[in-house]
């Protein structure tokens, strides 16, 4: 008997199995579009100067590998949350929320989605219409109903209309997924007075917000891209953020991020954190230290975190010259009005506009490669190659 007869291959991860295709590809005018990391002029993913210092730190400073508890190291948790709620959070004095550390912000959606599953039981999550494509599967995995609130019209602009119109008629108690900044895929984010209505909705229908915060930092800086997480958390008794410090801190491979959370009294919190606490010791046991540990000691050091907020500022400066400097290079061919969204969107991403049968041409033809749905990582783009992929670009628009 063969045990594994029954089972039938998949397709590769729609972002990840792009990494694989462009490594295999020979042409040396390829370009990696697709999955969400930042790249220099030279093409490659730096550490920050800041993290390379913290663990020299680390190295000589650390006595023991034994576990960090299901929580994580508390030092991390109190130091990010302040990076999310704000250093002058009531919600921090008062005792009114708290972090479970996480391999990375996918690790705290699944938990997140585990606590769900587990403890709300009959509640749907609902996402935008699109989404980080990894979004559905990772809900649906935990056995949630996954549904979809419309977020981008036909003509590829943001449509808060029809987003609050179906947030409209979730049933109450449902959970509604939000990116708090950078949307991924698109790069269309709400603005101050969309987060308002929205929030509106949310007490209306009293919904469960789940805010996914992957990119603080990337949209307009740390404190400004925190906004809605801020707004939400002192206007709403209960919330729940995921918060990754993958793209903002360069720490991709060491998996960081975090659940956090806000619950209506310090009590309540307790109970709660002791469901996260069981559900993660199921899925991971205790999460892994090293990235944490990392970011605790730039947080921790007044030094080392103003250094890590240039180099910071100088990524997110650098991605959006790369937005306008791409509309730019579009415009001997006539393309620069088509593509006038790629610099008014914000974070790593645009949603580009560019159809599967385009997508497949600029991979197949050009060795450029973007995600199938025509989101185009612009954090992997370069200076120097805009001209080829506006011409690339160009040709499959012909
Ligand atoms: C992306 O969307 O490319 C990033 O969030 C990386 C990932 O894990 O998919």
């Amino acid at each position: 008997m063969s045990h594994f007869a029954a089972v039938v291959g998949v397709p590769g991860d729609p972002i990840l199995g792009l990494l694989d295709a462009y490594r295999a590809d020979p042409n040396p005018a390829k370009l990696d579009l697709g999955v969400g990391v930042y790249k220099d002029a030279s093409g490659l993913t730096p550490i920050p100067r800041a993290v390379k210092l913290a663990e020299r730190r680390l190295v000589d400073g650390e006595t023991t590998k034994t576990y960090i508890g299901g929580h994580g190291a508390p030092e991390f948790g109190e130091r990010l949350q302040q990076l999310v709620l704000g250093a002058d959070s009531t919600l921090l004095r008062d005792g009114l929320a708290g972090a479970t550390q996480t391999p990375g912000g996918t690790g705290a959606l699944r938990l997140a989605g585990e606590f769900i599953a587990r403890n709300l039981p009959g509640r749907g999550i609902w996402l935008s219409d699109p989404t980080w494509p990894i979004h559905e599967p990772l809900f649906a995995a935990c056995g949630l109903r996954v549904e979809h609130y419309p977020y981008v019209g036909a003509d590829n602009r943001l449509d808060v209309d029809a987003m609050l119109d179906a947030l409209q008629r979730v049933p109450a108690g449902d959970v509604v997924l939000l990116h708090a900044c950078c949307h991924n895929p698109t790069g269309f984010d709400l603005a101050p007075r969309d987060w308002k209505r929205v929030l509106e909705v949310v007490k209306a229908r009293e919904l469960l917000p789940l805010l996914d915060f992957a990119y603080q930092g990337f949209g307009d800086g740390l404190v400004e891209d925190a906004w809605a997480v801020r707004l939400f958390a002192a206007e709403l008794p209960e919330l729940l953020i995921t918060s990754s410090c993958s793209k903002n801190f360069g720490l991709y491979r060491e998996r960081t991020g975090a659940l956090l959370l806000r619950a209506e009294s310090s009590a309540k919190l307790a109970d709660v954190r002791s469901q996260l606490a069981l559900l993660a010791r199921g899925l991971w046991s205790t999460p892994p230290s090293h990235g944490a540990a990392v970011v605790a000691e730039i947080l921790g050091d007044a030094e080392l975190r103003a250094l890590w907020s240039a180099e910071l500022d100088d990524m997110r400066r650098r991605v959006a010259n790369l937005r306008s400097g791409l509309v730019e290079a579009l415009r001997p061919h006539g393309l620069t009005e088509r593509f006038a969204h790629v610099a008014q969107q914000r974070g790593m991403f645009s949603y580009t506009g560019l159809t599967a049968a385009q997508v497949a041409r600029l991979r197949d033809e050009f060795s450029v490669y973007l995600v199938g749905s025509g989101r185009a990582s612009v954090a992997g783009m370069s200076e120097e190659r805009l001209d080829y992929l506006a011409g690339a670009i160009a040709r499959v628009c012909e």
